[in-house]
């Protein structure tokens, strides 16, 4: 039995959809969700759903009796980092006791340095996440998931079609954007094949791209010229304050801006195209499909 956590969510919806296509009976997937609500979908795909919350670790050891193994999709956890990083522990934990053979963890794309940049906090957290994995005993998967490409779009905005312009202080660093949905069939073809035991991947794409061409890119989609302005971050502040955006999200955009101008998350590796068995979705054609 398979179990996926965060099945709600993008990731584990897909990983579970990869499953699926991949041949895995249905009935030998289970998810967790924590709000059953919006599992009716997962429930129309045949899959066991199980109520659980990462917070409560009874929750877990009930859903997880049974599976040999299991998908941890990373907490979302905004309240704080440091709750993200319990949750793991409850879940793992959670898996040694009910007797879970193998952990595949979503964890993120890291490089030296880490520990001064702006994304540290997260960072920390994976890597706490990682050790206590590491040392439960339990056979584990690392998958170090690079940037997301679909978050390009909030953070390029939905407004530059209009505007021709996106304020976004990344500087000329550069990322190793991947697709959320390849990732997750990477996910679902480390389940489901063998020899990854106790191995860490570094889950990149092959060409890092910044901001620069991600703007000409657009240019070339929407048939129209594009600028991407880097502000100095205060400016950026004041410009998102003052357009109404909440503290939350402006905090967030800084956080990423500036690790993707450090160079945080410039990583080129050919893990995953070869785990995939093709190259990786490039940034030109996520954005050649998504801007018309
Ligand atoms: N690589 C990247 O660029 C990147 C970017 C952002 C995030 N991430 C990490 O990757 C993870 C997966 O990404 P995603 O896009 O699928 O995120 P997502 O759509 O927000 O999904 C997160 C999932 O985790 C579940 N979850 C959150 N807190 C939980 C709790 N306390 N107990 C049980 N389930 C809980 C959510 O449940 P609900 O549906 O009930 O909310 C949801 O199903 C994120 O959670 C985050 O850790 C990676």
């Amino acid at each position: 039995m398979i179990l996926v956590t965060g099945a709600s969510g993008h990731f584990g919806s897909k990983a579970v959809e990869h499953l699926l296509k991949k041949g895995i009976d249905p009935q030998e997937i289970t998810v967790l969700v924590r709000d059953l609500v919006k599992a009716e979908f997962l429930k129309e795909q045949g899959v066991k759903i199980k109520e659980g919350n990462y917070s409560d670790y009874n929750s877990m050891v009930e859903a997880f009796i049974g599976v040999d193994k299991l998908l941890l999709v990373s907490s979302n956890d905004r309240e704080a980092i440091e709750n993200r990083t319990q949750h793991h522990k409850n879940a793992i934990d959670a898996a040694r006791e009910a007797g879970v053979k193998h952990i595949v963890y979503t964890s993120f794309v890291r490089k030296l340095g880490f520990e001064g940049s702006a994304i540290a906090g997260f960072q920390n957290s994976h890597v706490q996440s990682e050790e206590y994995l590491k040392q439960s005993g339990i056979a584990y998967t690392i998958l170090q998931n690079g940037i997301y490409t679909e978050m390009i779009l909030a953070f390029v905005g939905d407004k530059v079609a209009e505007t021709g312009t996106f304020l976004f202080p990344a500087g000329n660093g550069k990322a190793s954007w991947t697709l959320r949905e390849e990732l997750a069939e990477v996910a679902a073809h480390v389940l489901i094949t063998g020899n990854h035991q106790n191995k860490t991947y570094t889950l990149t794409n092959t060409e890092s791209v910044g901001f620069n061409a991600i703007a000409q890119c657009i240019s070339e989609a929407l048939d129209k010229k594009i600028n991407y302005k880097s502000p100095d971050v205060n400016e950026f502040r004041s410009v998102l304050e003052n357009s109404g955006v909440p503290g939350m999200y402006i905090d967030m955009f800084i956080m990423w801006s500036t690790g993707v101008a450090e160079g945080m998350m410039d990583l080129e590796d050919s893990t995953l195209a070869s785990l995939l068995g093709r190259k990786p979705t490039s940034v030109s054609q996520f954005i050649g499909q998504v801007y018309h």
